[in-house]
């Protein structure tokens, strides 16, 4: 990796990971970036860091001598964020250098001191609030915008005042790696902006969307300062349209808890002879309204973008085959899990395919929808049930009006919840 120029005396450094899950839960099949950022006056100040893992620390120090300095010269070292993957190359800085003056919230000088036993012995600490300010000479100022729980409780903000440079560590971030040579919005087409726009939704989905209201705080916050880059701790740097990615925040901290957006999540299990022709019906009635319809199979797709899918769809379907449980495992997994990201507001049905089983699927279904409001209620997710859901023989062509009259109901913004019993028939 080399460093890159991102405008006057603000310079990017930056370590790749790859053919791994990110914290150990999210895969990453097209990598993902970690930023790090030197601001020059006439101090030093590194804003933010990379992993502590092997080779990738010493990636950032080779970056720093190429650009003809040195590891002792930081006079700040600014933490935005405490999580290790900005963070863990402390541990060989504090090998190699100290005397640093290491700028956090008091609760981020608190983890680093737990993390990293980085006291006052090591370095100068230097605990900073909202508005406060550190002139580096030569025109650099930094100032700090405290945005707690984007999305840990010690994080911040740092906006450099001459060049309007925000780095906000991992809001505004993405999966994917940067290509070297390309690391800037201003040098993509729009169809690799659309890619690390993706890429955006699902690190939102999997890493923050819990927080969403911390985020619409840090929005209203951020949206007082004027700016002209967006230089963030993970994916590309933008300084063309950093409107872009702020504005596709916004709407993902609204889509997480009122989605909009007429899309449907298809979830389901069991077999594909005895589902498919039910999943294909329900494909077919929502792309018989013109309405998108992302379908996975569960436990097969990892939750990473079922999670995605849902933060972006206001309908949900499950497909549920008849089994031992009323709610086969991997379905109230991904159900649970959605709860535990806070996607809440959304309207949804289910069918059950219980060909041959019809008494027993009437019982099932009531035991079904137990279970599903079990769920729901638990994390409060304000998930409404169309009012057909709770017919007890689901056929393809139920399937298909349902879906329909989901879809028609997401294009209507919910107005037309009595067209679905006159699509489907009352039980
Ligand atoms: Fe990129 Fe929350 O760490």
């Amino acid at each position: 990796m080399k460093y890159s120029n991102v405008t006057d005396g603000i310079y990017r450094l930056s370590a790749h990971i790859h053919d791994l899950l990110f914290e150990g839960m999210w895969p990453l099949p097209h990598g993902m970036s970690m930023n790090s950022y030197i601001v020059q006056g006439k101090e030093i100040a590194i804003i933010d860091g990379v992993c502590g893992w092997d080779g990738v620390p010493e990636t950032l120090f080779r970056q720093f001598e190429e650009r003809g300095l040195s590891v002792q010269d930081i006079r700040y070292v600014v933490l935005n964020h405490m999580e290790p993957d900005h963070t863990g190359w402390l541990v060989p800085l504090k090998q190699i250098t100290r005397g640093f003056e290491l700028v956090a919230t008091p609760k981020a000088l608190r983890l680093a001191k737990s993390f990293f036993g980085l006291d006052e012995s090591f370095c100068t600490l230097h605990p900073v609030k909202s508005g406060d300010r550190i002139d580096l000479g030569k025109g650099k100022v930094l100032r700090f915008e405290e945005i707690p729980n984007v999305h840990w409780p010690e994080t911040m903000a740092t906006y450099e005042e001459s060049s309007r440079t925000l780095f906000p560590c991992d809001a505004f971030g993405s999966f994917g790696a940067i290509r070297e040579e390309a690391p800037f919005d201003d040098q993509l087409s729009e169809s690799e902006l659309a890619f690390f726009e993706e890429e955006a939704v699902r690190y939102f989905a999997n890493i923050v969307a819990a927080f969403s209201g911390p985020v619409k705080k840090a929005l209203e916050k951020i949206d007082s300062l004027d700016i002209r880059v967006l230089a963030p701790g993970h994916g590309i740097v933008w300084r063309k349209n950093p409107g872009r990615i702020v504005e596709l925040y916004r709407r993902l901290a609204e889509w997480s808890t009122d989605p909009t957006e007429p899309e449907i999540t298809l979830l389901w299990a069991g077999t594909e002879p005895s589902m498919g022709p039910l999943v294909k019906a329900a494909v077919d009635g929502a792309h018989g309204e013109g309405v998108q319809i992302h379908v996975h199979k569960v436990p097969e797709t990892h939750i990473s973008y079922i999670l995605s899918s849902v933060l972006r769809s206001s309908g949900v379907i499950m497909g549920i085959p008849y089994s031992s449980d009323p709610l086969p495992s991997p379905l109230a997994h991904a159900l649970d899990d959605l709860g535990r990201k806070r996607m809440t507001g959304r309207k949804f049905f289910w069918f059950l395919q219980a060909k041959g089983l019809e008494p027993e699927g009437e019982q099932r279904s009531e035991a079904l929808v137990e279970e599903i409001d079990r769920i729901l209620e638990k994390y409060q997710m304000r998930w409404e049930a169309l009012e057909s859901a709770h017919i007890p023989r689901h056929t393809e062509e139920i399937v298909y009006q349902q879906t329909r009259a989901l879809a028609m109901e997401l294009l209507a913004g919910g107005a037309i919840k009595g067209h679905v019993q006159e699509l489907v028939g009352a039980p």
